[in-house]
């Protein structure tokens, strides 16, 4: 008599109780859990694999017909019910299973063809395969919107004058636009690392069985291009004991938070006190449950902390994979569950950012009220000079002076400075003129600059454009 507790199908080989005979080891083995958001994938998956099996006669048309009916149905089903669908069954370890024993139940024999040629081990290669494709798409989709914001919100504010920092001391002068849509810049990179990375592990892993192929006549063009999945994999082994499609997708979630993070930590500052560049709308910030004065900017604070957990994951699947020999081993299976909560955590990152940028404001008046200090108009100065035939070693340290000439002197700006001081600083020769002073001063600076992609006026009202171009916003 058959053992009850050996209750997985494909254990018949076992001599004693399966892994069902003890419910730790049931629970530990299985991957139902996560796994079961993969259905859609693993039933389209199915269904090439059934139709292929059909070309090559493996199956008849009869036979196809029901697979499909009862996939379909499945399918239908689970959509239907969720996490309710009957069956669920976490004593047969994952998905492929539940779908393939609900799949027999309906159909019987045909249902037991399906499997024909096939492993889990391709069969899973390939539901990660399409599911990183369309998380890839759903990404792009929240990278676009994300840029919108920062556009929209450039094109309000973005003509406001701010000072830009590096090393976080005042450097030079800047428009609000330009820091913006440096933000949408680096999004932009992150969208197309993503579509770069998703695309080199585009190949069809099915017809690679457990690890060594088939000796079916299995026609992996036939599923390959009814997937549109790229060409076959080259090498069976390498096709179901890699997870580079998971990893890379987990760098390039890594990476979207990460920037997610550098831009969280730049407006937490702008919305300090000290800076007041920023204002956040109140549904992104937060009371404190003693401090009744407080709005605090949790919600960026978060972005930044959960681009901590993201990294994690890919650290967690780079150091999972770093002992798996080229062959399955089970390790594998937790992929899904590193790359599924760096994914769902980037996708709430990644929305949170686009409502707080929708929302925000720039506060020209606050952060005007300080652009006389830091002498943000220095290296436009030590320009100047070259311009009049100064070399711009010696410019840099005549202007170097000059400030040591305004903090002597209590005056704080360069603009304040005389024609006769300039020109002192400068040597016998008179170089400095009256229009020296449209050098000076920030609003005057963001003006002058001329090379492409630059963060004063021409370069934000340049990129804006393509911005508009890109996003299809371009209403002119
Ligand atoms: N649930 C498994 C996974 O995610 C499917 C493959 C199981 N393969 C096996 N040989 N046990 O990797």
């Amino acid at each position: 008599m058959s053992n009850p507790t050996a209750a997985k199908p494909w254990e018949h080989a076992k001599a004693g109780e399966g892994s069902a005979a003890d419910p730790l080891a049931t629970r530990f083995v299985a991957s139902l859990d996560y796994d079961r958001r993969l259905y859609k994938h693993d039933i389209r998956g199915s269904l090439a694999h059934a139709r292929m099996l059909r070309h090559v006669d493996l199956i008849s048309d009869d036979e196809l017909k029901q697979i499909e009916q009862g996939l379909t149905d499945i399918e239908r089903e689970i959509t239907e019910q969720g996490d309710a669908w009957p069956g669920w069954d976490e004593s047969l370890e994952d998905v492929h299973m539940c779908v393939e024993a609900a799949l027999i139940a309906k159909v019987g024999d045909a249902g037991r063809k399906l499997h024909t040629g096939r492993s889990r081990n391709d069969q899973i290669a390939l539901d990660l395969l399409l599911w990183v494709e369309e998380a890839a798409d759903a990404l792009t989709a929240k990278f676009n919107t994300l840029n919108s914001a920062f556009v929209t919100l450039a094109e309000r504010d973005g003509r406001f004058v701010m000072p830009s920092y590096t090393h976080l001391q005042r450097a030079q002068p800047i428009v609000v636009g330009g820091e913006l849509l440096a933000w949408a810049s680096a999004f932009e990179r992150c969208n197309r690392r993503l579509r770069a990375l998703v695309n080199i592990n585009r190949r069809n892993p099915l017809g690679s069985g457990a690890i060594a192929g088939s000796s079916l006549p299995l026609d992996r063009e036939h599923t390959a291009a009814a997937l549109n999945v790229g060409p076959p994999s080259d090498n069976s082994l390498d096709a179901t004991a890699s997870r580079d499609a998971a990893i890379d997708l987990a760098y390039a979630l890594t990476m979207a938070s990460n920037t997610l993070s550098r831009w969280a930590e730049q407006w937490i500052l702008y919305c300090t006190t000290e800076f007041g560049f920023v204002t956040l709308d109140g549904r992104y910030t937060t009371g404190s449950s003693m401090m009744p004065q407080k709005q605090n900017p949790d919600m960026l604070e978060l972005l930044r902390g959960r681009s901590g957990g993201i990294t994690g994951q890919l650290v967690a699947l780079l150091t999972m994979t770093k002992g798996i020999t080229i062959g399955y081993n089970r390790d594998l299976q937790e992929d899904k569950r590193y790359l599924f909560a760096a994914y769902d955590s980037c996708c709430d990152c990644l929305d949170i950012a686009a409502g707080i940028v929708a929302t925000a404001k720039f506060n020209e008046k606050a952060i005007a009220a300080g652009l006389n200090r830091g002498y943000l108009d220095a290296t436009s100065l030590a320009d100047y000079l070259v311009t009049k035939g100064v070399p711009f070693r010696t410019a840099h340290q005549v202007v170097g002076k000059l400030v040591q000439t305004c903090e002597a002197q209590g005056l704080g700006q360069l603009a304040k400075l005389s024609l006769e001081q300039f020109n002192d600083a400068c040597g016998e020769r008179t170089v400095v003129d009256q229009d020296v002073y449209q050098w000076l001063g920030a609003a005057n600076v963001v003006k002058r600059y001329r090379s492409s992609g630059n963060g004063g006026l021409s370069g934000f009202e340049q990129q804006l454009k393509q911005w508009k171009q890109r996003l299809g916003q371009d209403d002119g």
